[in-house]
C-alpha cells in the first residue's frame, strides 16, 4: 500500500512509497484511511525530537489521527464491524495514519460523529483527547472555575475552549489580533491579544492554566494562578511522573527531573501544582467526545485540507505555527 515514510530522523520531506499491508491482530480493526489529521508531533518525531521517549525505528509510517471505514476485524473484536465509519488516535508505538490502511487496537477507536465529514473527523482525536485529559481528567474543571487556555486558535486550544465552556467554566485565551473573532465564536469569555497585551498583567485568580507555548509563557502563567491552582503544560518540560508513566529508564528520568526542576520549584513557591501531560489514546473517551460533537456542544475548526499527495506541504503549513484549528489530508476522496 502507499504510505508516507520516515526513512531517517531528519528535517526532510517524508517519502511517498510502498509499504507492507498492516498485520491485523485479534483485538485490531483494519481501517481504510479516508482522511488523516496533521499534528505538530508528526514533525517533531520526524526531526528526531522524540527519539528518547518514542523510539520508532526508521523506516516507519507517521500519522496520529485517522478517520475511515472498518474493512476487517480481529477475532476478539466486539465493538466494531466491517463498514463502520470510525476515527481514532492510534496508540504510541502503533501510529501510521499517513497510509491507505492502518490496523488499530479497538480500544483506541470510536464511531465517527455522524454529523462530520471524514476530513472533519480526522481533525478531532489527538487534540480533543488532549483537551479532555487536561481539563476533565486532570483538572476536573467545574462550573464557576476560571481557566486560561493559551493559543485558543490552535488545534488543542479550539477544543479546549469549547470543552471548558461546556463544563461551565469562565474561559480566557491568548491569541493574535487576526484570530480574536474566531476564539470568541468558540466561546472564550476573555480574549488577550498577545500582539498588544500581556496576559500576566491582565489576568489573576485563575484555577487552571493550560499551556501549549514556550517556557517563558509557562513561567509567566504562574502569575495568573491563585494558590492551589493547576499549571498544566502539554509543551514541556516533561516531569518525573511522566517519565514513570512511560516506563523510561533512570538516565532519562534524571534528565526530565532536571529539565522540570525550575518550574516545579517556582510553582511550589506559590502553592501551585505543576504537571506535564502527554496525551494517550482512548477510544472510550473519544466516544464521549463523539457525543459532544453530535449534540452540537463542540464544533470542529478545519483550516485547510490537502490531497494525500501534498502531505509534506500540509506538514510544512502546520510547522508555520499559524494554523487556525486543524490541517487535514484527504487520503481517499468521497465516492472513490
Ligand atoms: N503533550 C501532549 O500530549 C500534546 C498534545 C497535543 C499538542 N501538544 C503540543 O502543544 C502545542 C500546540 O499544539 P496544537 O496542535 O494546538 O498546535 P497548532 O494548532 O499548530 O497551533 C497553532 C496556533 O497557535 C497559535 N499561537 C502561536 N503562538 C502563539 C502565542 N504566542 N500566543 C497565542 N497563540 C499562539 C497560533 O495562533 P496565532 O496565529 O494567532 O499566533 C495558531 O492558531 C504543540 O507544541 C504540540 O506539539 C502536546
Amino acid at each position: 500500500m502507499k504510505a508516507f515514510i520516515v526513512d531517517q530522523y531528519k528535517k526532510v520531506p517524508l517519502r511517498l512509497g510502498e509499504t507492507p499491508e498492516p498485520g491485523v491482530g485479534d483485538r485490531d480493526v483494519l481501517v481504510e484511511v479516508r482522511a488523516a489529521g496533521i499534528n505538530p508531533l508528526d514533525s517533531k518525531i520526524r526531526d528526531g525530537e522524540f527519539k528518547l521517549i518514542l523510539p520508532y525505528r526508521p523506516p516507519f509510517v507517521l500519522g496520529h489521527d485517522v478517520a475511515g471505514t472498518v474493512m476487517q476485524v480481529g477475532a476478539a473484536v466486539r465493538r466494531f464491524k466491517p463498514g463502520d465509519e470510525v476515527y481514532a488516535r492510534p496508540r504510541d508505538g502503533r501510529i501510521g495514519a499517513f497510509a491507505e490502511r492502518i490496523a488499530i487496537d479497538e480500544a483506541d477507536v470510536a464511531l465517527k460523529p455522524a454529523n462530520l465529514s471524514m476530513e472533519e473527523a480526522a481533525a478531532v482525536p489527538l487534540v480533543a483527547l488532549t483537551a479532555w485529559q487536561a481539563l476533565v481528567e486532570k483538572a476536573k474543571l467545574k462550573a464557576g472555575q476560571k481557566v486560561l487556555i493559551h493559543a485558543g486558535s490552535g488545534g488543542v486550544g479550539a477544543f479546549a475552549i469549547q470543552i471548558a465552556k461546556h463544563r461551565g467554566a469562565t474561559v480566557a485565551t491568548t491569541t493574535s489580533t487576526a484570530n480574536v473573532d474566531l476564539v470568541k465564536q468558540l466561546g472564550a469569555d476573555v480574549v488577550v491579544d498577545y500582539k498588544t497585551e500581556e496576559f500576566d498583567k491582565i489576568l489573576s485568580g485563575y484555577d487552571v492554566v493550560l499551556n501549549s507555548l514556550d517556557g517563558k509563557t509557562l513561567e509567566k502563567s504562574l502569575a495568573v494562578l491563585k494558590p492551589g491552582g493547576l499549571l498544566i503544560s502539554i509543551s514541556g518540560p516533561p516531569d518525573v511522573a511522566f517519565a514513570r508513566s512511560q516506563n523510561l529508564g533512570w538516565p532519562v528520568r534524571l534528565v526530565l527531573r532536571l529539565l522540570s526542576a525550575g518550574i516545579r520549584r517556582k510553582a511550589r513557591g506559590r502553592g501551585i501544582d505543576y504537571s506535564f501531560l502527554f496525551m494517550r489514546a482512548d477510544g472510550e473517551q473519544l466516544g464521549r467526545i463523539t457525543s459532544l460533537i453530535e449534540d452540537g456542544a463542540v464544533s470542529v475548526v478545519v483550516d485547510k485540507t490537502f490531497p494525500f499527495g501534498r502531505l509534506n506541504e500540509a506538514m510544512a503549513y502546520v510547522d508555520t505555527g499559524r494554523a487556525k484549528g486543524k490541517v487535514v489530508v484527504t487520503v481517499k476522496p468521497e465516492g472513490q
